[in-house]
């Protein structure tokens, strides 16, 4: 993963932890209401996908028990992973394409709600992504899949049949290749062949503003009638919506190249589903505060995105920043990119190995401007802000200055479930303060079960023990013991 250069190593806050009166009388343990949407404190578990489904997407006992340890903590709302609208292959991760999906996540619905005595609000974050493949052997690329061109028999000055010009490209070392192949197909050569919302040559590609606001309000139809009491849509990081939002889309279909024109699909998915799902439920999504890359959306294009979300009525707003295919680092032959391994990636998971700034509150100030211009656009929509927030004191500040109205706590909330609980009734002494060293996240990238090394090997001989697959390792934290 990529890391600032200065490679200063941040602490994370010691402050004291306020006491039980203290916390209960401070903002972020105030209930928020804003109309239909309604917290019972002003804390929010973002989505992380924790690769405890099946292979075919449902539900699994492992699903389960990580959302209920979630639940037990009691904080204001849980967002459950990204989860596949469409009914199509995904591997372990969750779907909600089609109504087999349903009893799973009615029982996943049930636990948290048991867990958490009612007092957790649950959203699942819908996902559409693109293809991607692996990055290829150099064999089967050049001398197998790549369609030959003149602009190869070009460089190569050889006017000669397929065969010919692709073992003489075999013979190429990647300086040359580079040279030899179009920018497109050397990026599929180097990272792996991957989709773009712009490849509007492809018939399925051309027509995702027709497909995807019904595949999208078809999946929140079911995760209403599961129980849940809304959807995020997920219109970050490095997916189809965040794709159609970006600056480098230039589809010149009216989906893409203004910014009105990039915000067309958006709007229209969240319009779709509003329409197919009851007046009592949620609909918001997430998006991001700067794409953090060269040529992408910036703060300003966040802040106008932003406004006409709420305008168009959604229900709240949840930032995250960063996390871009564009610039994560190359993968190994026969390994898949992942975004979260460049400079937009660090911006996104920020690791206390930093730059000045340091890795807490990164997304603060975004959040600032973007909440003030949704406000100047005369919108009292929530926006949830997340990155590094570990500590009380940083979270309640940020509520108080007014830079956001729900504080998102991603990472440290997996550190310690218990949070919550933990800080709202003064013993944030016991809290397990998160290290930002990623371990989880590395985990993620191998699509490997996700856990939390300070407390992945602790208390192993709980009987019934759920581990992961090596056996090496607890699946949930272990309980608080007060
Ligand atoms: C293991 C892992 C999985 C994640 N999966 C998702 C996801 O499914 N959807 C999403 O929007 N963000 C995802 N994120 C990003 C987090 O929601 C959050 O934005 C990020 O970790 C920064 O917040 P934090 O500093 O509180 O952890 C994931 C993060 C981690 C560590």
């Amino acid at each position: 993963m990529w890391k600032p250069p200065e490679r200063i190593v941040h602490k994370t806050i010691s402050n004291a932890w306020p006491t039980a009166p203290q916390a209960q009388d401070s903002v972020l343990f105030a209930p928020y209401k804003n109309g239909r949407f309604r917290l019972s404190q002003r804390t929010w578990i973002p989505a992380m996908v924790p690769w405890r489904a099946t292979e075919e997407g449902f539900v699994t006992d492992d699903v389960i028990d990580w959302y209920r340890r979630f639940a037990e903590g009691k904080p204001g709302a849980i967002v459950v992973e990204a989860t596949g609208v469409r009914d199509v292959p995904s591997g372990p991760l969750l779907r909600a394409g089609h109504d087999r999906f349903l009893p799973g996540l009615e029982k996943l619905v049930s636990a948290v709600r048991e867990a958490s005595d009612g007092e957790t609000k649950l959203f699942i974050q819908l996902i559409d992504f693109l293809a991607i493949k692996r990055r290829p052997q150099k064999e089967k690329f050049i001398g197998r899949h790549l369609e030959i061109t003149d602009r190869h028999r070009r460089y190569l000055k050889m006017d000669r049949d397929d065969e010919t010009v692709r073992n003489a490209m075999l013979a190429l070392d990647d300086e040359a290749l580079k040279l030899c192949l179009s920018e497109r197909e050397y990026e599929s050569y180097s990272r792996g062949y991957r989709e773009r919302v712009t490849d509007t040559h492809l018939p399925h590609i051309a027509e995702l503003p027709k497909c995807l606001p019904e595949i999208f309000s078809n999946a929140a139809a079911r995760a209403e009638q599961a129980g849940f009491d809304g959807v995020e849509l997920h219109y970050a990081h490095a997916y189809t919506m965040a794709s159609f939002l970006s600056k480098l889309n230039t589809r010149s279909d009216g989906y893409g190249g203004d910014r009105d024109s990039r915000l067309r699909l958006p709007l229209e998915v969240y319009e779709c589903v509003r329409a197919q799902t009851s007046d009592r439920f949620l609909v918001g999504c997430r998006f991001l505060s700067d794409e953090c890359i060269n040529g992408g959306s910036d703060l300003q294009d966040a802040m106008y995105f932003a406004s006409a979300f709420a305008k168009a009525g959604m229900d709240f707003l949840s930032l995250s920043r960063g996390g871009k295919f564009e610039d994560a680092a190359e993968p190994k032959v026969g390994q898949a990119i992942y975004p979260y391994t460049g400079r937009s990636g660090y911006e996104c998971m920020p690791q206390i190995i930093s730059d000045a700034h340091g890795p807490f509150g990164r997304n603060i100030n975004a959040a600032r401007n973007i909440r003030n211009a949704v406000r100047a656009a005369g919108c009292d929509t929530p926006i949830i802000a997340a990155g590094g927030i570990h500590h009380f004191d940083q979270a309640n500040a940020v509520l108080k200055n007014g830079d956001a109205d729900i504080i998102g706590l991603a990472r440290q909330a997996m550190a310690d479930p218990d949070w919550f609980e933990k800080v709202r009734t003064g013993n944030g002494d016991a809290v397990n303060v998160c290290k930002y060293t990623n371990y989880c996240e590395g985990l993620d990238q191998k699509h490997k079960m996700v856990t939390c090394q300070l407390w992945d090997r602790k208390e192993m001989d709980e009987p019934g023990l759920a581990r992961t697959p090596d056996g090496k390792r607890r699946t949930t934290a272990p309980a608080w013991r007060r």
